[in-house]
């Protein structure tokens, strides 16, 4: 489990792992219908809270302490509402049972997180762990408001 302890750029690396490891579990799980369709609900909801972490905690302290606007987080947020927009049509797609679908939608997405992913470990990170090395125990306290669901 992710280290709220460790810093920003270990911590929100390490759910990135944990996330692809709920994927890759739901890979694995073909022809088990109601175990794909757990893993499902799991990789959707930790997706979902990842980007929550970082809409309604990080992003905003990295704003407020570089004064930085646009740039790397509004590139970041834009490629959230993709990623959305893609967890959004395979839900609808498990919802039906139809988890070949989820499979194949999920190749798109998962090319996706791993570009949208090597930025923010690339840059952003870097960024938040330089500008927030004071302020990340308050905001890892806040990070504990999000537990893993399941
Ligand atoms: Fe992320």
């Amino acid at each position: 489990m992710a280290n709220l302890d460790a810093g920003a750029q270990e911590y929100f690396a390490t759910d990135h792992r944990e996330c692809d490891t709920v994927w890759a579990e739901l890979e694995s799980a073909a022809s088990n219908p109601p175990r794909q369709a757990a893993l499902w609900k799991s990789f959707e909801a930790r997706m979902l809270r990842h980007f929550s972490m970082e809409e309604e905690v990080l992003f905003p302290a990295i704003e407020s302490a570089t004064g930085m606007r646009g740039g790397p987080v509004a590139v970041m947020l834009h490629e959230h509402e993709q990623m959305r927009g893609m967890l959004t049509e395979m839900a609808r797609r498990a919802s039906t049972g139809d988890f070949e679908g989820v499979l194949d939608q999920g190749d798109t997405l998962l090319m996706m997180i791993q570009q949208h992913n090597s930025k923010e470990e690339g840059i952003l990170y870097p960024i938040a762990e330089r500008a927030l090395s004071a302020s990340w125990p308050a905001l890892a306290e806040r990070l504990r408001a999000y537990p893993v669901a399941g």
